[in-house]
């Protein structure tokens, strides 16, 4: 099995499969997760090609693309790589990473890898700072929900159904999971790079009350 030739492969199917998806899961979203994690992996000593198939391919199982659910999400993706020939030590890998690594409320244990945590960093740097902030608002506009309303309060504790299923506004959202994730980041690396992403975000949301209440 040739691992050049897979990660071509793979960036081939994961391309076609979300070229047209506008709700944040789009083949832009993959390639800067893949390049990232390529970054954080070399940074930490991680296997690098093991967190690049790994972030190619993380949201080809999303629940929200898959009519199956989550559950035959998994089984595309692992039909994908027994058919290209991925050995299985490789294959229960990138399964184990993709399956444990969404945020659905927060309620996740933690990853038990080091190519895991490496994957889900780089996943969560692109849900914040200006990239993540345009993701918000595309995905709130995608399921109608309103950018702001000041009557619909934060929701502090939910579990995974309810973070799906109730309404919020994308302002709410920062609160609800932008603004946790720094102290999520399970690498150094990524640490450090969400510390700026970080202070981008609370001075956005500043500067939003700011003009929200009219202020010139
Ligand atoms: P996760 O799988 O980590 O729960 P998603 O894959 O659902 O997150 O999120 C895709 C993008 O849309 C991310 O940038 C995320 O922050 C954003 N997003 C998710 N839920 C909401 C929401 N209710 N309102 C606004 N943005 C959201
Ligand atoms: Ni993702």
């Amino acid at each position: 099995m040739d691992k050049n030739r897979l990660i071509e492969e793979a960036t081939a199917f994961v391309r076609s499969e979300l070229e047209n998806e506008a709700s944040g899961h789009d083949w832009w979203h993959i390639a800067r997760v893949t390049k990232m994690a390529k970054h954080i992996a070399e940074q930490e000593g991680a296997d690098v090609f093991i967190c690049e198939m790994a972030a190619l391919l993380h949201d080809i199982a999303d629940e929200k693309l898959n009519e199956g659910g989550e559950e035959a999400g998994l089984k595309r993706v692992k039909d994908w790589l027994e058919v290209h020939q991925a050995d299985n030590e490789m294959i229960n890998t990138i399964i184990e990473i993709i399956s444990t690594m969404s945020f659905k409320g927060g309620n996740h244990p933690p990853m038990t890898t080091l190519e895991g945590k490496v994957v889900q960093d780089a996943d969560r740097l692109d849900a914040i700072g200006a990239i993540g902030i345009a993701r918000t608002f595309a995905y709130a506009g995608a399921h109608g929900d309103l950018i702001y309303d000041p009557a619909i309060h934060p929701r502090e504790k939910m579990t995974k159904e309810e973070y799906r299923a109730v309404k919020t506004t994308a302002v709410n959202h920062f609160y609800e999971k932008l603004l946790k994730l720094k102290n999520l980041m399970n690498t150094d690396t990524a640490k450090e790079m969400a510390e700026a992403r970080h202070q981008l975000m609370e001075d956005f949301l500043q500067k939003f009350y700011h003009e929200w209440e009219g202020n010139l």
